[in-house]
């Protein structure tokens, strides 16, 4: 009998409306559009506004969206789980208040806290879920409102972060394709890099840690752009390889999109021509989360069954890893 593999079988996404410009930043600290563009490959970002929506708005968006156009009954859904670090509130998890709100009645959920990494993560946790047997229908939620946890007076973070959720429907199939392989890594000494220090249990939230801005993002951006260059370029060519798979056959690097620099420099790795690489870094930023699958989204038409993609992605924690996706249907 034929392995069970667990297909991606429909996509969704959703950004908010309100457009954060590189011009919009230059009146909020000291910046500038050619900075910006030069330094990371961003023009623009999406903003949720107004007050008490979390990022479940974001992923509840992304997931009737993908419901629509798959048609599926969300009664049908065993299993919800949502990649986040911007969860609405720290229990319970967001994934709980996804579920209920679409109407997966029968579903199970959860939320995971990996970081820019959440989304590979949680797909290659969903797919061991199908090919277990245990679930029939999964959905995988990445995504996060950044501007949330955002400084918007340090130009080192403000400028990189936006907020957007997309989302995959996984089923079993017996054919040859679906999420293929994976290599999921991590490593804690990455910490002092990239973390929120302020609000969890080891610094609960209090006066003192509102003055000292610890509920927002605090990164060393060279640090960590060193690590996400090596790591995100090592995964991508260490999963390649253990499938026989090179630029001939690879349609498709899905690289996170944290610095468009770091997506070159993990191309040129794998040695992918940049027409093969997805990217819409410059109109959404990093989304944490939510790039992988707004990648997706985004490209959606463009892609045909049995099409090789890599999915590549590193982030706090340090969280770092690569799958391997055989693309299950042709969208038009
Ligand atoms: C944050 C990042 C864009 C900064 O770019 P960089 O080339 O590393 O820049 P540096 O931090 O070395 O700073 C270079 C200079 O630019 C300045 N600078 C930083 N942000 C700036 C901004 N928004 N506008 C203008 N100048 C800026 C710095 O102050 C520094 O000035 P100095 O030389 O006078 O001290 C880059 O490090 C990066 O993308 N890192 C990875 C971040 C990431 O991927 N995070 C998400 C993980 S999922």
């Amino acid at each position: 009998m034929n392995k069970i593999r667990a297909a991606i079988t429909g996509v969704g996404g959703y950004v908010p409306d309100y457009v954060l410009t590189n011009r919009e930043l230059e009146t909020m600290v000291e910046t500038s559009d050619e900075w910006i563009t030069s330094r990371t490959g961003i023009k623009e970002r999406r903003i949720l506004k107004g007050e008490h929506l979390g990022v479940s708005v974001l992923g509840i968006a992304a997931v009737k969206n993908m419901l629509s156009k798959t048609k599926t009954d969300p009664k049908e859904i065993d299993l919800v789980i949502f990649a986040t670090v911007t969860a609405d509130m720290t229990f319970p998890a967001t994934a709980n208040i996804v579920a209920t709100e679409i109407g997966a009645v029968n579903a199970f959920s959860f939320d995971m806290s990996a970081a820019c990494s959440g989304f590979i993560y949680a797909l290659s946790t969903g797919a061991s879920y199908i090919e277990s047997g245990m679930c029939k229908k999964v959905i995988i939620i990445g995504g996060d409102k950044m501007s949330a946890i955002m400084d918007y007076t340090d130009r080192t973070t403000c400028i990189i972060f936006g907020d957007g959720a997309g989302c995959v429907l996984l089923e079993p199939t017996t054919e040859d394709v679906g999420v293929m392989d994976a290599i999921l890594r991590s490593d804690g000494s990455g910490e002092s890099y990239l973390h929120m220090k302020g609000g969890g249990s080891r610094i609960p939230a209090s006066h003192e840690t509102v003055d000292k801005k610890m509920h927002y993002v605090y990164q060393e951006g060279s640090a960590v752009f060193k690590f996400a260059v090596t790591n995100m370029a090592d995964v991508s060519a260490q999963i390649a390889s253990r499938n026989n798979l090179n630029a001939d056959n690879i349609q498709w690097l899905v690289p996170h999109q944290a610095n468009k620099r770091i997506i070159d420099a993990t191309a040129n790795r794998v040695g992918i021509a940049d027409d093969k690489v997805m990217m819409n870094i410059e109109r959404y930023g990093n989304t944490t989360a939510g790039t992988i699958p707004l990648l997706l989204w985004d490209y959606e038409k463009k892609l045909k069954k049995g099409d090789n993609l890599i999915l590549a992605a590193f982030g706090g924690g340090f969280t770092w890893g690569a799958v391997y996706v055989k693309w299950a249907y042709n969208s038009n």
